[in-house]
């Protein structure tokens, strides 16, 4: 065994051991190491007597602090509780535009709303309440039987043609499979309304038969939406000159609502959720439309 000597390249002494001309240098274990192993040794002594540690026959040390998680969950779900229960009952006592104005209960229709309305409404009207084809968009398009929010919670409530006896009853009629109007005169009405909303341009092709469709519209169809064909909030007509459409605005399918006639139907939620529940929702979708709104509006 050879005496150490210093290691030319690291500058380091060796122990002297040397395998196959390989020596070993002599770098002692940095001190620091020494003060994270005898730091972590005390906090562990420290924490297994403070909080619960080591297990024994049919139970555990419970340690000094008494901390147990069991106590800290129920607490936590007491308190939970508790906070649910003032916030529903002020919910269900303050009238809607107190609701409004007040940024914690908005908070709450906000959380609450949206778990409501993703499990019961968003099969129909789409996760951010757009619609699809048959079933409104509720965000954005001026509603059938107005747009308060106490209306649209009584709207919610007792559904549209629903099972409710107190349901919102319309219907649109179905002119042509009931007779009332030929054909050819249904492809003028389908000319004329669209012509309402500028999708249909009049040129001499079609003046005529935009002419005539406003006279059959004004014989047939004002009575439900309208001398100037903005839909009627006591019918459930819609507006016909605007941009949204429940079923479509193509020409075929347009044929097919005057034809065929259209009875949307919308669940009587009263039958199913709480009043309280049917609040909180009917607060969500004005805030949708609020919030679609102030983003600027359009579909
Ligand atoms: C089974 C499909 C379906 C479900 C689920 C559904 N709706 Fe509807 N909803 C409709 C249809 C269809 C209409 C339009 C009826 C019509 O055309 O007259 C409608 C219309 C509406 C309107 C518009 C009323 C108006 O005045 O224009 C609102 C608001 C509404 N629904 C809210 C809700 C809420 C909130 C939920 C969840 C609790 C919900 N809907 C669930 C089908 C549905
Ligand atoms: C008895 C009332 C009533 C009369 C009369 C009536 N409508 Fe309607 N119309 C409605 C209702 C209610 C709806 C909505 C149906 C629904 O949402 O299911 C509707 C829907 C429509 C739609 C579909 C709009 C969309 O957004 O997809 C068109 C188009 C329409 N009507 C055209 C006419 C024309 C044209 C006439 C006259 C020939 C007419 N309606 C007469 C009540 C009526």
């Amino acid at each position: 065994m050879a005496v150490g000597e210093r290691d030319p390249f690291t500058g380091h002494m060796t122990t002297g051991h040397e395998w196959n001309g390989i020596k070993e240098l002599n770098t002692p274990v940095p001190k620091v190491v020494y003060f994270f192993l005898i730091a972590f040794t005390l906090f562990g002594i420290v924490w297994s007597v403070l909080m619960p540690s080591f297990p024994y026959g049919s139970g555990y040390f419970k340690g000094w602090l008494g901390v147990d998680q069991k106590n800290t969950v129920n607490k936590r779900l007491e308190e939970g509780v508790s906070d649910r229960a003032a916030w529903t009952a002020r919910i269900e006592k303050e009238d809607f535009a107190a609701i409004k104005a007040d940024p914690d209960l908005m908070a709450v229709v906000r959380e609450t709303g949206h778990t409501l309305f993703g499990d019961n409404c968003a099969a129909c009207h789409g996760i951010g309440g757009a619609g699809n084809t048959g079933f409104p968009n509720i965000a954005a398009a001026p509603m059938l039987w107005g747009d308060e929010p106490e209306t649209i919670a009584e709207t919610i409530r007792v559904g549209i043609n629903g099972a409710s006896p107190d349901t919102r009853v319309s219907e649109m009629l179905a002119f042509g499979r009931d007779g009332v109007i030929e054909r050819p005169a249904i492809l003028q009405l389908v000319t004329y309304v669209r012509s309402l909303s500028g999708l249909e341009e009049r040129t001499e092709a079609n003046a005529a038969a935009i002419d005539a469709g406003a006279e059959l519209f004004k014989a047939n169809c004002v009575s439900c939406h309208g001398d100037d064909a903005k839909g009627k909030k006591d019918m459930g007509a819609p507006d016909l000159t605007d941009h949204f459409w429940i079923y479509g605005s193509g020409p075929d399918t347009i044929y097919h609502t005057v034809f065929n006639g259209r009875k949307g139907q919308m669940p009587s939620w009263g039958l199913r959720l709480s009043p309280v529940s049917i609040k909180i929702l009917a607060l969500y979708v004005d805030d949708l439309r609020a919030q679609h709104a102030a983003a600027g509006g359009g579909s």
